[in-house]
């Protein structure tokens, strides 16, 4: 979502004339987009702030302004510690950003643009200022209306707003005449689209409809929450041609206190569940996860369940992470935080077994032939293409660049952790 937000800034900034800098020394504007979901991408946006603070001293007629959640989470500690912003923008506003600029050089004081939008379609971008031609975020909705314990980002992007379907559809034809071949869905819960659109489709039906786009061959989505998915849309992803057998589908823990305690509405026994059946109708899909360690309260068990349950469900990848507390989310006020050794240990032991086992499910597609959409020519190896499968792999091999932007088939030799193809 925040990759979308910020080439929609980027392309809303292309349109009013701003083209990209050199060097970061030489731009006549510097946006921070920046994210709340932990602590540690605050302090590293702060510490970004404190590094442009010289470059603003030296020159002053830059335009520094900070977007995103940080924008809409910190905005008076932000005015305290970063007096020299010329803006402050929510995540709900982004598209002012252009009359924020144009307003900048009237004003002494930072410019403040936070809270819920004034209107609640995101803007669309012109072709020409997307930065990929081949694969596009297509934002579905905005906002989420659960309240996962740990999470911040509800009180900060506000509640569901699904985008018009006639708008979604018309923005992948669009796309797809102008020679993509991929979008993905964004939704902090695309499962969830529609549900404030009383009367109107739901996701499996958007997803019928984008299938019927002539010329988009690849349809991705995320993220699903597992208390939402339908068997519709498990149909969906069996049956519909263009709709990719990839999965990203958060249990988050495997423990059902921890899960309880989160607030996330399954149990481990349900989410296997549904695993099982999406695995049972479309047997080649690859499952990937979201997984907190150290949640308060966490204790050795907890942990232990947490890695059993990834052995069993086998994902294919996780994005993992240590817990990290939030202010003003229930979950910042439990007792029995967990140290940050603990929690750190607990990552290390995580990522240690499924990257294991991210290596075993790419060895076994060693002898498999994949569709490859070719992405561009591989930095590393020359003579060799880039590219990924339909469940997102990355896969490399020998190819001329004339292949870039085509769908190839490609025979896997060799696999590791990160990669598979044939080298
Ligand atoms: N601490 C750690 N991870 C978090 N996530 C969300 N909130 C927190 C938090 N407070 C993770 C969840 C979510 C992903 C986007 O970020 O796993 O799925
Ligand atoms: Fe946060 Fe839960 Fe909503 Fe995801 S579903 S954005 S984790 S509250």
């Amino acid at each position: 979502m925040n990759k979308s937000d910020s080439e929609m800034m980027n392309g809303l900034l292309r349109q009013k004339g701003y083209l990209p800098a050199a060097a970061i020394e030489e731009a006549d504007l510097i946006l921070v987009n920046t994210c709340s979901v932990r602590a540690h991408a605050e302090s590293r946006a702060l510490g970004r702030l404190g590094e442009l603070a010289r470059l603003k001293r030296k020159r002053p007629d830059i335009i520094l302004g900070v977007c995103g959640c940080m924008a809409e989470r910190q905005r008076d500690h932000l005015l305290q510690k970063a007096p020299y912003l010329d803006f402050i923008l929510g995540p709900r506003r982004l598209a002012e950003l252009p009359e924020i600029v144009d307003s900048v050089n009237s004003r002494n004081s930072p410019l403040l643009c936070t809270g819920p939008e004034r209107d609640p379609s995101p803007p669309s971008l012109h072709l020409s200022l997307r930065e990929n031609n081949l694969k596009a975020w297509l934002p579905i909705s905005l906002g989420c209306n659960n309240f996962c314990a740990y999470c911040i980002v509800p009180s900060l992007r506000g509640p569901l707003k699904s985008r018009d379907s006639g708008e979604i559809i018309k923005e992948a034809e669009s796309l797809a005449e102008n020679g993509y071949r991929e979008v993905t869905l964004l939704g902090q819960n695309v499962n969830a689209y529609g549900q404030d659109r009383p009367g109107e489709i739901d996701f499996a039906g958007l997803l019928e409809q984008l299938n019927a786009v002539a010329g988009l061959s690849r349809i991705r989505f995320a993220t699903s929450h597992p208390k939402d998915i339908s068997s519709r849309v498990i149909d969906a992803l069996a049956d519909l041609p263009s709709v990719c057998e990839a999965l990203h589908l958060p249990i988050q823990a495997g423990s059902n206190n921890v899960l309880a305690r989160m607030k996330r509405g399954y149990t481990v026994e349900r989410y296997l569940e549904i695993i099982s059946q999406i695995r049972e109708k479309i047997p080649k899909i690859a499952i990937s996860t979201d997984i907190i360690v150290g949640f308060p309260g966490e204790t050795e068990d907890d942990f232990e369940a947490t890695l059993a349950l990834v052995e069993e469900a086998g994902f294919d990848g996780a994005f993992t992470f240590k817990y990290s507390p939030r202010p003003g989310t229930p979950a910042a006020e439990m007792p029995d935080q967990i140290p940050e050794e603990v929690r750190k240990a607990r990552l290390d032991r995580l990522i240690k077994l499924q990257n294991r086992i991210t290596q075993q499910k790419n060895e076994a597609l060693i002898g498999s032939e994949q569709e490859v959409l070719v992405e561009g020519k591989n930095p590393k190896r020359p003579g060799f293409l880039l590219g990924r499968t339909r469940t997102d792999k990355t896969t490399t091999f020998a190819g001329h660049e004339s292949l870039i932007g085509q769908i190839v088939n490609v025979n896997i030799t060799k696999a590791t952790t990160w990669c598979i193809g044939d080298w």
